[in-house]
C-alpha cells in the first residue's frame, strides 16, 4: 500500500468480527514494531500478546469496560521499560525515552496492522496496576492496541 493511502486508511475501529487474526500476521505486526526507532537502539519496551478470552475480558474491565478490548481477536500490550533506558540515559531514559520507544513501536504496529487489512484501535484509558497484574508483566503498561477484522 502506498504510504499516503496507508495513513489515510488507518482509523480507529472498535467493532470486530469473530474472525481470528492469524498468528503469522500478528508476527508481522510485532516485527514491524521492532523496526521502530528507539533511543540508543535499546528498544526499551516489552510487548505482551493477549489472545485468551478470559484475559481479554479482564483487560476490558481494567480498561473501563471498553468492549472492543474484549471483542478484539488480539490485544497487544506495550510496556515502558524504564530501567533498560535509564541505565544508559539516566532520568531522561527512565522518564522520556523509554516511553517514546514504547509508543513509537505501538504506532508502527498500528500502521503495520492497517497495511495487512487488520482493524485496530489505540487504547490508553486503563488501570495500569490491573493491566500489569493480568499480563504478569510488572513494567508500566502505556498502550494497548486492539486487533481484529472489522465487522
Ligand atoms: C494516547 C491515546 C489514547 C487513546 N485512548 C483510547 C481509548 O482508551 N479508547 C479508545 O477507544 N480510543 C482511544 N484512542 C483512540 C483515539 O480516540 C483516536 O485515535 C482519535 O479519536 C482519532 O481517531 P482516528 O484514530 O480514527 O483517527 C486513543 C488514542 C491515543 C493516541
Amino acid at each position: 500500500m502506498e504510504f499516503r493511502d496507508l495513513i489515510d486508511r488507518r482509523q480507529s475501529v472498535r467493532n470486530y468480527s469473530d474472525e481470528e487474526v492469524e498468528g503469522g500476521k500478528v508476527e508481522e505486526i510485532l516485527e514491524a514494531a521492532r523496526t521502530a526507532p528507539s533511543a540508543g537502539n535499546l528498544k526499551a519496551y516489552d510487548i505482551e500478546v493477549v489472545r485468551e478470552e478470559d484475559k481479554k475480558e479482564e483487560l476490558s474491565l481494567a480498561a473501563r469496560g471498553q468492549d472492543h478490548v474484549r471483542e478484539a481477536s488480539v490485544d497487544l500490550v506495550f510496556f515502558q521499560d524504564r530501567e533498560r533506558s535509564g541505565r544508559k540515559y539516566g532520568d531522561r531514559g527512565r522518564d522520556l525515552y523509554s516511553l517514546q520507544d514504547a509508543t513509537i513501536a505501538a504506532a508502527y504496529a498500528q500502521l503495520a496492522a492497517t497495511d495487512l487489512g487488520i482493524a485496530n484501535c489505540w487504547v490508553g484509558a486503563f488501570d495500569e496496576e490491573g493491566v500489569s497484574e493480568i499480563t504478569g508483566n510488572q513494567l508500566r503498561p502505556v498502550a494497548v492496541i486492539t486487533l481484529g477484522y472489522s465487522d
